[in-house]
């Protein structure tokens, strides 16, 4: 796997400490009681999984899958719901993660229903933010790290479902790439 990847972008022991530091200020932020985390599937997992782990409160954990991407490295401008059930948020304040936030389609279109859904207050995090002109005015409340305009893998993030494991942020070399 690791004669995949051209570049290490973030190593692991930066994301970890990283990671403490994000989950202080979520544990600081939030008013008192059970906060809603909804995970976005595949790509929060890992980054939910170790960050969750840090935030010292009680949590409901709740999982979305939610479709833009389709498998490539553009995305595709459309956001589905593929999920029957969606999780209870009405009167609850919501923390949603993923794990890059890039065009913002998926964060807009995921905030947009949580609130038609009846969640008092969404609040996003996110491992990445490109940095770019995104498609979608939105913002996360808690980023990681931002970089550069480029396709990234691992923590999380695949390319054709492939990666995730990797422990670190990296690159792949333009031969893996088809
Ligand atoms: P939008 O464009 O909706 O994108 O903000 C969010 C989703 O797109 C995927 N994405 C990536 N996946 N490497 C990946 O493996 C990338 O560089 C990348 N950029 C966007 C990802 O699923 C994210 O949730």
């Amino acid at each position: 796997m690791r004669n995949d990847i051209e570049r290490v972008l973030i190593d692991e022991a930066v994301i970890g400490k990283r990671l403490d530091a994000m989950a202080q200020d979520i544990e600081r932020d939030f008013p008192r009681g059970t906060l809603v985390v909804i995970i976005l599937l595949k790509g929060a997992l890992v980054f939910a999984a170790d960050l969750l782990r840090r935030v010292p409160r009680v949590l409901e954990i709740e999982t979305l899958n939610v479709a833009s991407y389709h498998g490539g490295t553009e995305s595709t401008g459309k956001v589905d719901f593929p999920d029957r059930h969606f999780p209870e948020v009405k009167g609850r304040h919501v923390l949603l993660l993923d794990d890059i936030l890039d065009t913002g389609r998926t964060l807009h279109a995921v905030t947009q229903r949580l609130i038609d859904e009846g969640a008092v207050a969404v609040h996003t995090a996110v491992l990445l933010a490109k940095d770019k002109i995104r498609a979608e005015e939105v913002a996360a409340d808690y980023v990681g790290f931002q970089i550069d305009d480029e396709f990234v893998v691992g923590y999380g993030l695949d390319y054709q479902g492939l990666y995730r494991n990797l422990p670190y942020v990296g690159v792949l070399k333009p031969s893996v790439v088809h």
